[in-house]
């Protein structure tokens, strides 16, 4: 794999700024969910590192459960429409006040399934919070209570989020220049 440094076009969001914004939103959300017990659904594997830094800044009684879903083929850098689950959750949401953390919201048709998804199991209520916020693509309304960042149309890795599954360790979120970059073929999803 190539060393990030030969494809990042710019950093957008240097560490610091995550950690602040991250801060802030972790107050927000232990402010409204007083005495909720919230569950926060994270959505594999992006929204790993932001939920658990996002995690550390709310002060209220919380669980955490995964779901995973694909969404993108790997190498490929447009929405397919087309959602899959390929984890359910281990919880019952039913009665829970649930909160999806996602990485990224970019055409809307992930979180919109996932939605639609959980809402059938009879939650309590159910909010987005979203690190970064691609509105310019979005192709579905997608209703979102919290968010980071909102961003142009860009490619971005890093702080969870991949390119082909590699740089999600990244402690800032970078803008990829894809005329840098060299996909690998056979990366496998499996
Ligand atoms: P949507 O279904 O089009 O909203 O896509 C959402 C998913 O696509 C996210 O959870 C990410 O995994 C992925 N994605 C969208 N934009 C980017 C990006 O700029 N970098 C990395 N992953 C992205
Ligand atoms: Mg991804």
């Amino acid at each position: 794999m190539q060393e990030y440094h030969e494809f990042l076009k710019k950093v957008l969001i240097p560490e610091n700024t995550l950690a602040q914004r991250v801060a802030e939103l972790g107050a927000e959300i232990s402010n409204d969910y007083l005495d909720k017990n919230p569950l926060l659904i994270c959505i594999l594997r992006g929204g790993i590192i932001f939920l658990s830094d996002l995690i550390r800044h709310i002060t209220v009684p919380l669980s955490v459960d995964f779901m995973a879903v694909s969404s993108y083929g790997v190498g490929k850098r447009a929405s397919s429409g087309q959602v899959r689950i390929t984890l359910d959750l281990k919880t019952s949401v039913r009665d829970r006040h649930v909160l999806l953390v996602e990485d990224i919201v970019d055409s809307g048709h992930t979180i919109s399934e996932v939605l639609d998804f959980i809402s059938t199991r009879h939650p309590k209520s159910l909010y987005v919070c979203t690190l970064l916020d691609k509105t310019e693509r979005r192709e579905v309304e997608v209703p979102i209570r919290y968010r980071g960042f909102t961003i142009s149309n860009e490619f971005v890795f890093g702080y969870g989020l991949d390119i082909d599954e590699y740089y999600r360790n990244l402690s800032f979120i970078g803008v990829v220049d894809l005329e840098k970059f060299i996909p690998e073929n056979d990366l496998n999803d499996f």
